[in-house]
């Protein structure tokens, strides 16, 4: 059983998505164990508590500095001893020790095709906003591992999406939520789970 830890910090339909393809079957041996937010209005904490499933939300503000909440963070998410932690949408910066202290097995769902609009400042909206500024004729998704990088780590699934001459931001970033993220990300988990996703020389392989 491939035990899950989710952060989020919004809306939570990535995480609902991980949670639907979990209760109709099509990601076998997984379970969601936590969720934990920085953001205590996320509806995302409410999907998890409909599903009666452990939710916390850990804020920096919270705390006297980031080295007190790294250190909240790391000793929260390790009490629930899981395999692998799931970024939904989490808009906090991963601590270096966590990042060690869960060497590949930290992935995160970034809503382009990476290496496009991606990194420092490409966030939510503004990835969207950067593909139509740019006039790129498709966008996507990708999973990635997570280095200490900002969306550097191993690229393990990514997913097209068109972009149409009338797409606004928004409608841009809905599309690719629908017809990609909400896939991928489940998909992922999936592949983890059943144990074919190896990470080498810097690359994930799935078999
Ligand atoms: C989505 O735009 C996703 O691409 C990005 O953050 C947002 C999260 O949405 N990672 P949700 O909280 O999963 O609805």
């Amino acid at each position: 059983m491939l035990k899950l830890a989710v952060f989020v910090s919004g809306g939570g339909t990535n995480l609902q998505a991980i949670l639907d393809a979990i209760d109709e079957g099509r990601i076998a041996d997984a379970r969601v164990e936590v969720v934990i937010s920085n953001n205590r209005k996320a509806y995302a904490l409410e999907r998890a508590a409909q599903k009666g499933i452990a939710h916390l939300c850990i804020s920096p503000a919270d705390y006297a500095d980031r080295d007190a909440f790294n250190r909240e963070l790391l000793q929260k998410t390790a009490s629930y001893s899981v395999d692998l932690i799931v970024l939904a949408g989490f808009l906090v910066v991963i601590p270096p020790e966590m990042i060690a202290a869960y060497k590949n097995r930290i992935i995160n769902i970034h809503p382009s095709l990476i290496p496009s609009f991606c990194g420092k400042g490409y966030y939510g909206l503004k990835v969207h906003e950067g593909a139509l500024k740019r006039g790129v004729k498709v966008t996507g998704a990708t999973v990635h591992f997570v280095d200490e990088g900002t969306d550097t780590g191993p690229i393990l699934l990514q997913k097209a999406v068109a972009v149409k001459e009338d797409d606004t931001p928004e409608r841009l970033q809905r599309r690719v939520m629908e017809e990609a993220e909400w896939k991928i990300l489940p998909e992922a988990i999936r592949l983890i789970a059943a144990g074919r996703v190896q990470v080498e020389n810097g690359k994930a392989i799935v078999r």
